[in-house]
């Protein structure tokens, strides 16, 4: 590889600052929002205006997404929302900044790994129907049934028969899904050829990113016409009123992310719950802090 300069350095500079900012975004609280920004325009050379609007902006959608959780669990909805695209896309960092403040006990994430033997010989979606929402749930799918119509059709895991029975059931039973109360979001995240060449290279020379790198990963750099052709079909067979498409932007990160998640609470009408003020019983007395060894 050349030695990076000029605009290839910016973009890895951009890179790492985008991986740190990931520690500093759970340091966020009201109190600490307002210094962090402040430290950060006392150094603009590394703390470009829009990583300030990008801090402000998430923590704003973090709150909402607290309201959209309460309001959940208020109303017992079911939400399902599937995050597709290209490996390296940016779908796992999307994922991450909504569960971030969430109970875990109300929106989990279904990241399923390749099919076991036995499933394999299962109706296809019977092991994605497993992880469904019951209601108060959100279900973040990171990868889903989708991945018929992608990876298992471009690297062969599946034959063109397959795919085709895939397309005639995926309306079906997406129709089916939404009849039955469930909220179906679908997102697909979109990233340039060169963006993904860039991002796999930065995993290579990343201890802490290499697990993100699968042989699978490297297949699909030279297979990136294919998967094209496979996205444009699945697209077209699966963009159904009941269930549409949503294409994210992603070669801006950050921007993906306020994106998708701002999108995302557009698609879900929520209120403030009513509830009666928390009081907690004063038990705190001196005594319990500073005691004889007794
Ligand atoms: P990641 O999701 O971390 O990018 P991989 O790149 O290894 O993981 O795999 C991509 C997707 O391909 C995953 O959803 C995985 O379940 C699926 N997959 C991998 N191997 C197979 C297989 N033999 N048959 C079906 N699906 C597979
Ligand atoms: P189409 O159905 O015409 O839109 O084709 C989708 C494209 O995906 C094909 O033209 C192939 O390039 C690719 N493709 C489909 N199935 C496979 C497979 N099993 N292995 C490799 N590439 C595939
Ligand atoms: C993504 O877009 O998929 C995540 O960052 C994880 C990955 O790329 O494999």
């Amino acid at each position: 590889m050349n030695p990076p300069h000029g605009f290839e350095m910016d973009r890895i500079k951009a890179e790492i600052a985008d991986s740190f900012d990931e520690e500093l975004e759970m340091e966020i609280d009201e109190s600490r929002l307002e210094s962090l920004l402040d430290e950060m325009s006392e150094h603009p050379e590394q703390a470009q205006l829009d990583r300030r609007i990008y801090f402000r902006e998430l923590f704003r959608l973090q709150h909402e997404l607290v309201r959209l959780q309460e309001w959940v669990q208020y109303k017992g909805l079911k939400v399902v929302v599937l995050f597709e695209g290209r490996d390296s896309a940016g779908k796992g960092g999307a994922i991450k900044r909504i569960t971030q403040r969430l109970n875990p006990r109300v929106c989990r994430v279904a990241a399923l790994p390749a099919p076991s033997e036995r499933e394999r010989t299962q109706w296809y979606f019977q092991r994605y129907v497993a992880h469904l929402p019951a209601a108060g749930e959100i279900v973040l799918f990171d990868r889903s049934w989708y991945n018929r119509a992608g990876v298992e059709r471009v690297m062969g895991f599946c034959d063109e028969g397959d795919v085709e029975e895939f397309f005639r059931s995926v309306p079906e039973f997406e129709r089916m899904l939404v009849r039955s109360g469930i909220v179906l979001l679908k997102y697909w995240f979109s990233i340039t050829d060169d963006e993904q060449q860039f991002r796999f290279n930065m995993r290579i020379h990343d201890p802490l990113k290499q697990w993100k790198l699968s042989p699978m990963d490297v297949e699909s750099r030279r297979r990136w016409e294919d998967y094209t052709r496979a996205k444009e079909a699945m697209l077209e067979h699966t963009h159904i009123p009941e269930a549409p498409w949503w294409v994210v932007e992603a070669v801006d990160k950050k921007r993906a992310r306020l994106n998708c998640i701002a999108h995302l609470l557009e698609q879900i009408p929520y209120e403030d719950v009513p509830r009666a003020p928390v009081v907690l019983p004063d038990r705190v007395r001196n005594s319990d802090y500073i005691r004889q060894p007794v």
